[in-house]
């Protein structure tokens, strides 16, 4: 039994696909302590410095004396607490929309809203860099599924066309992000949203790495082109800027009752635990607040130093106007990108190398994030070493 998996080990290790977990033994941070060592950190999505913010413990201690740790059952059976419904209500508001929905993890609300959504009649239409979460959903469903070139608007429109020409009674449903999460980048969201309404589709914007960063108050990349109430179904993660964990869903008030009966990952598994949810809550409030947006401002003030400071050259362009707070540093070769990760861990920084099958196999990188808490010397220093072990 014990050498039952080996040969298939060894097979990812030669092929320097092979995954291994690192102990943390510290909280989030611009720092953190990995098995004793310290090290700067520019692998976490705790874009806003929250994940150990003490008003979001305190809110989760809170909860935990008044609720306990632990929800008791599915939100269908016992496990609606009062947090649960706070945070609903806020995430609602704070989104301009009729309702809002949340599950135990982002990928819990991918996997649970895509099978909701459309059945094997249907079509759901994705972007090539689609999160894994966002596949797996499709795949659930049972739907056709079509895939476009990344942000390529016209085999998009191609495949629209195509859906509603061989089944104009089926449902289409285009899927992508806000920002993407291993490049960074965003998409044409106007023109997307002019296909969906030619062609009658639905559109599904993932804004799991734009909420907290991008638009007003952090409201996510729809918000900030003005176009939030075109989104059918506005997803996103508490778990990366809000720093905290779980997913959500915002939209109409029946897309929401339609999940609460449909939705599998929902009904199927137990509450979130209230402390979690109320320290969600506690971060939904913070975004909305004037020291929010400030922060907010101050993350796009240390994006602007990565941009300015990493170089350019090999695989990379110099970026002139970033996006996001997700810098990719594209190496090419699985092998090189754990070499160089391992060279800047020896020179103190953490940036994980990410590899096949989360990107395409010969695209490996480095995945940077920058977060409001590094301090301007500490994103110079990384990127100098970058810029010496990549010469
Ligand atoms: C684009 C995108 N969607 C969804 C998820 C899943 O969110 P969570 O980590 O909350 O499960 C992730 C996180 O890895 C993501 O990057």
């Amino acid at each position: 039994m014990s050498d039952l998996f080996d040969e298939q080990l060894q097979a990812l290790s030669a092929r320097s696909l092979r995954r291994k977990l690192r102990e943390i033994g510290s909280a989030q941070g611009p720092e953190i302590h990995l098995t004793g060592r310290r090290l700067i950190n520019f692998s976490s999505n705790d874009y806003l410095g929250l994940a150990a913010d003490s008003r979001l413990r305190e809110a989760a201690i809170a909860a935990i004396k008044e609720y306990g740790v632990g929800a008791g059952a599915s939100r269908l059976i016992s496990g609606t607490q009062s947090p649960h419904v706070r945070l609903e209500e806020a995430l609602a508001r704070w989104k301009g929309t009729e309702a809002a929905i949340c599950f135990s993890s982002g990928y819990a609300a991918a996997i649970g809203t895509l099978p909701a959504l459309v059945s094997k009649h249907d079509v759901v239409i994705l972007d090539k860099l689609c999160h894994a979460s966002l596949v797996d959903g499709a795949k659930l469903s049972g739907a056709i599924i079509r895939v476009f070139p990344h942000n390529h608007l016209g085999k998009l429109e191609s495949h629209l066309d195509w859906a509603r020409r061989g089944r104009p009674e089926a449902r289409a449903v285009i899927v992508t992000e806000s920002v993407f999460s291993m490049d960074g980048d965003r998409p044409p969201l106007r023109e997307i949203i002019e296909l969906k309404k030619r062609f009658g589709a639905l559109l599904l914007l993932d804004e799991a790495h734009a909420i907290g960063i991008v638009g007003p108050n952090g409201r996510g990349l729809a918000a900030e082109i003005g176009f939030g109430g075109e989104v059918d179904v506005q997803m996103g993660t508490l778990s990366k800027a809000l720093g905290v964990s779980g997913g959500y869903i915002c939209g109409s008030r029946s897309l929401v009752d339609w999940l609460i009966n449909r939705a599998r990952s929902f009904i199927y598994s137990t509450a979130p635990p209230p402390g979690i949810v109320a320290a969600a809550l506690a971060a939904v409030d913070f975004l909305g607040s004037s020291e929010g947006e400030e922060r907010r401002l101050l993350l796009w003030k240390r994006i602007s130093l990565m941009q300015e400071f990493l170089p350019g050259g090999g695989l990379n362009k110099k970026a002139t106007n970033a996006s996001s707070a997700i810098f990719p540093w594209i190496v090419g070769g699985e092998q090189a990108a754990i070499d160089l990760a391992s060279a800047l861990q020896k020179e103190g920084f953490l940036v994980p190398a990410v590899r096949y099958p989360t990107v395409a196999k010969g695209a490996a990188r480095l995945r940077i994030t920058v977060t409001a808490a590094h301090e301007k010397e500490q994103i110079r220093l990384l990127c100098e070493a970058i810029k010496r072990l990549s010469a």
